[in-house]
Formats: structure tokens, sequence, C-alpha cells
């Protein structure tokens, strides 16, 4: 209970706790640089940071929607040693991107998969299978992954980037595309699936991840508070993504198997662990 319910954090609240947090890796500051003259919508340093704590114990993660990397980051330092990321994204520019990031942090290659392809289709197996690093195609003529709820055999092999002609992902970025090995990526069981894609698509990345859950995995989801248009504090337009994202905090938080809520954090952050 607040020791005053007249008081709300304001900005002096936030600066003192980020004048507690460890120096900023030079790596997120990059991105954070790279990020905000592209107009690319990445996480808000603090979600960054509530995300690099729950993903703490974590070993398998799912992660749709990379951009150039930052929430991988934050997760991919936070995870245990072992512990593995695979991440969605049909923008292969800004995966390769993430991919130069991720190496200038440390992160080993081998601890995060990306796919290049819309998650949906991913999920359902209508993907070029990644090599151990994503993006390149799996050339060991392996069938491509069976996964629940996938809806028929999978489609011929895609490039992965819409329209895209070429092998998809690295093209142009030799040295980022990996040997092949991980055409099951996305068969989970996974203990943290972050959501952070097209906020229409919301329910639907989570009636495919929820086969793919352990029990106690947890869900999380940026943008849930949507500049405040989630909750009606603000007014929002017909198609601008707000009936979708007000329609899954209300299934996530209202569905008895999972125990969750939404951090104010930067832009709304739900956390739901699953205990089915
Ligand atoms: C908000 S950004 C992700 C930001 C990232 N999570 C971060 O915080 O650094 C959304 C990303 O979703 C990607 N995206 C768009 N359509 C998608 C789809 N159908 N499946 C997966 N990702 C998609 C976009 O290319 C974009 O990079």
């Amino acid at each position: 209970m607040r020791s005053d319910d007249s008081w709300s954090p304001g900005p002096t609240d936030l600066d003192w706790i980020e004048s507690l947090a460890r120096p900023l890796l030079p790596a997120f500051a990059a991105i954070e640089a790279a990020a905000a003259p592209t107009r690319i919508p990445i996480l808000d340093r603090d979600a960054g940071r509530v995300l690099g704590a729950l993903a703490a114990d974590r070993r398998r993660i799912c992660e749709v929607g990379t951009a150039i990397g930052y929430s991988t980051l934050w997760m991919a330092l936070g995870q245990p040693p072992g512990g593995t990321i695979v991440t969605i994204d049909p923008d292969a520019a800004r995966t390769d991107a993430a991919r130069i990031h991720w190496r200038s942090a440390g992160v080993p290659d081998e601890q995060i998969i990306v796919i290049n392809a819309p998650a949906l289709e991913a999920f359902a197996g209508r993907h070029a299978a990644p090599g151990p690093f994503g993006g390149a195609p799996d050339s060991t003529g392996a069938p491509e992954p069976v996964v629940p709820g996938s809806a028929g055999p999978p489609a011929p092999r895609s490039t992965g980037a819409p329209g895209s002609a070429g092998p998809p992902g690295l093209a142009g970025a030799p040295g980022l595309a990996g040997a092949p090995g991980n055409s099951g990526a996305l068969d989970g069981p996974f203990d943290l699936v972050f959501i952070d894609a097209l906020k229409e698509e919301y329910g639907a990345y989570l009636d495919a991840v929820l086969p793919r859950l352990d029990p106690g995995a947890l869900v999380v989801a940026d943008n849930v508070l949507w500049s405040g248009r989630t909750s009606g504090a603000r007014p929002s337009r017909s198609g601008d993504g707000t009936d979708a994202l007000r329609a899954f905090c209300v299934r996530v938080l209202g569905d008895d198997r999972f125990i969750g809520t939404i951090l104010p954090v930067g832009d709304g952050l739900l956390v739901a662990a699953w205990r089915p």
C-alpha cells in the first residue's frame, strides 16, 4: 500500500532509479542511438531492465519481433549460461544489424537463433529452417519442422523475407549466417516468450505459443498500455491496434491458467506466468 495515495512516480523517481543502475553496456547505447533516427521502435530501457531480470533463470526463450536486437540483448545477457533465444522477425536487414550488436556485447552466436519470417508462418512451420544462428536456410535437406497447430504440410521453403528472391536474412553480411542445424528451433518448450511485433496479432501469437509453454513459463508482452489508448485514458482510432491489445490483456489476465499483471513500465509490460 502506498504511504501517500496522492503520489505517483514522477521524473525525479525515474531519474533516481536510472542513477542506481549499473553503467549501460556500449552495445545497448549503440542500439538506442541507431534506433532513434530510423524510428525503429525498440523497448524502453527500463522495460529492458525488467526483461533482463525476468530472463535470469530462463533457459529457452522465444521472442516475436527482434528489430535490431535491443530486447533480445537484455534477455541474452540476463539468462543463465547455456540458455538460448529463438527470435523471429521477417526484416532480415534489421536482424543482421542485431547480430552485429549482439557480437559486440560478447553474446555467442549460438545463443541466439534468428528466424526471418512472419511469426505466424514460422510457428506454422512455413519458413526456411535456420542455421544455428539463423537466417540461412537449412541445407541438410531435412524436412521442415512439423509443429503443433500446423494447418497442414509445410509450404515450400520461402526466403523468409517477404518479396525477397534471394537467400534470406544474411545476404551481403557474410559470416552472419551459420551452418545448418536448427530446424526444430520453434518446437519448444519455452520457459519465456516475449511478444513485441504486430499488435493485431498478439492473440494469434499467444495461440501459437501456448502449446509450446513449459509449466511456469512467463509470457511477456510489450506496448499493452499503448500510450494510454488501451485503458481509454487517451482516444484511439479503429484499426490502430488498441482493440487487439485490449482483447489480449483481457484474455490473458482473465484466464485462470495464468497468474499475471501489467507493469506500468515503458509502454506497459504484461507479465504472466503459465500455471495450467
Ligand atoms: C516493436 S519492433 C520490435 C522491437 C524489439 N523487440 C526491441 O525491443 O528491440 C517490432 C518488430 O516486429 C517485426 N515484425 C513485423 N511483422 C512481424 C511478424 N509478422 N512477425 C514477427 N515480427 C514482425 C518488425 O519487423 C519489427 O522489427
